[in-house]
């Protein structure tokens, strides 16, 4: 069967497109402003103020196995940490700055243990580096983003900064976290914004050739997302907040991808935000992204506390009750052949090692679902969430009373009432 063939990529990414879904961590000092990983940035508050939460990072409850449970209990298998965002702040012992986890009252390199823990639950490992720096003291100040964008003595404030200084720094430590952590299996930059005037951040500020050449050397499969400003060399685009309408393309080419999402609109732990998204929605949005060959990276922001709050928590697990039983229409799926018309409310997958289509019903219908293109095809059907099988019939006689439903068309009978699943799946082994 006809399924949709990919650029090749540079890195390995045969495992992450079996694999489909991933737990995204934003955890930083952040966490204890707790109104978004871009307060800095949002209230253009200084170093010296933004310090006060450095001085008070004590994640005491910090347990990244409690955390890697969660994730595998979701479904998930593979994960990426930010090991520094934006505000420069660094969770693992870095030789290279003062400004890490290990001088606060956390008083220690969070980021091996957490690499451990979700190893051993059998989970890959990838790293989210941030290319923008608000800290770094040769980080050049530009005038969109960054706590001093507005600085009238910006000028000043950049005349002894070298951003050279700034591209071997971050080299230097891509190659700490590549040679120190064993196999990373994803290298995560974020991200670029190149202006026409020059005045933004792109290749030539990271000097992306050179990472870029490094990041290949010293961890040839790694999966390099595409924010580092280069035409080429990336393995996955990466939508963010928001689902693609299809399959994700470059150039005219259908590319691997992953859609990054959050709960509830901001990647750091945010108290107050109300926008959290259902659980019904997060299973949705897990089908969709793999009705379009893609993976989900779904986020989460620990408290500084070191927790993940109730409400990921209810999240993690709802989604996790759904692929207890229907995990087997996510992993090693993709975009169903295109003879397979989506029926109304419905997603499809498939599998094509197995050979099993997967309908998944976002608003069940009474009684019959109409599949068109699958005339002929269908060997068995049953509910994935019990296995009970679901009557297959060609077009009923009826059907010649009221009107031609035309093509091939074939009729699935299903129960009066919704399984009391999230989302009901109907595997079809086809023929
Ligand atoms: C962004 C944001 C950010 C987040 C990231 C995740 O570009 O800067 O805070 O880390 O997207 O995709």
């Amino acid at each position: 069967m006809n399924v949709v063939q990919t650029l090749p990529t540079p890195g390995d990414t045969s495992w992450f497109v079996h694999d489909r879904f991933g737990l995204f961590i934003h955890w930083g000092l952040y966490a204890l402003p707790a109104r978004h990983e871009w307060v800095k940035h949002n209230e253009q508050i200084p170093d010296e103020v933004y310090d006060v939460y450095f001085r008070h990072f004590d994640p005491d409850l910090y347990d990244p196995r409690a955390w890697a449970r969660a994730a595998a209990g979701a479904g998930m298998k593979y994960f990426v940490i930010t090991t520094k965002h934006h505000e420069g702040f660094c969770l693992w012992d870095s030789k290279l700055t003062d400004y890490k986890a290990p001088n606060t009252p956390a008083g220690r390199d969070l980021l091996h243990p957490m690499v451990d823990a979700f190893r051993e639950e059998g989970m890959r490992v990838g790293f989210y580096h941030s290319l923008i720096d608000w800290h770094h003291p040769h980080y050049i100040i530009d005038p969109h983003i960054g706590p001093y964008r507005n600085a009238p003595n910006r000028d000043e404030m950049n005349a002894n900064r070298t951003q050279a200084r700034y591209a071997e720094y971050l080299r230097g430590q891509v190659r700490e976290l590549l040679t120190e952590f064993g196999q990373v299996d994803i290298l995560w930059f974020d991200f670029s914004y190149p202006k026409p005037d020059g005045s933004g951040k792109g290749r030539e500020d990271w000097q992306s050739e050179k990472l870029y050449a490094m990041v290949r050397e010293l961890q040839p499969k790694i999966i390099l997302d595409d924010r580092l400003d280069l035409p080429d060399g990336w393995d996955i685009k990466t939508p963010e907040q928001f689902q693609p309408r299809g399959w994700v393309m470059h150039e005219g080419q259908p590319v691997v991808w992953e859609a990054c999402q959050t709960f509830s609109g901001s990647w750091g732990y945010h108290r107050d935000e109300a926008s959290w998204k259902s659980i019904d929605q997060l299973v949705q949005m897990l089908i969709d992204t793999v009705s379009k060959g893609g993976n989900l990276l779904l986020n989460v922001g620990p408290t500084g506390r070191g927790e993940f709050d109730a409400r990921a928590l209810d999240r993690l697990a709802g989604l996790g009750e759904w692929m207890k039983r229907h995990s087997r229409s996510i992993y090693g799926c993709t975009q169903a052949p295109p003879e397979f018309k989506t029926p109304r409310d419905c997603r499809l997958t498939y599998n094509p090692e197995t050979n099993r289509l997967y309908v998944h019903v976002f608003a069940w219908p009474f009684v019959e679902l109409h599949l068109e293109g699958f005339g002929g095809k269908i060997e068995y059907a049953q509910l994935l969430n019990d296995a009970s099988q679901v009557a297959v019939q060609g077009r009923p006689d009826w059907q010649s009373h009221f009107g031609d439903v035309g093509g091939d068309i074939v009729t699935l009978r299903l129960p009066v009432q919704k399984p009391d699943v999230t989302v009901p799946v109907i595997e079809l082994f086809l023929k």
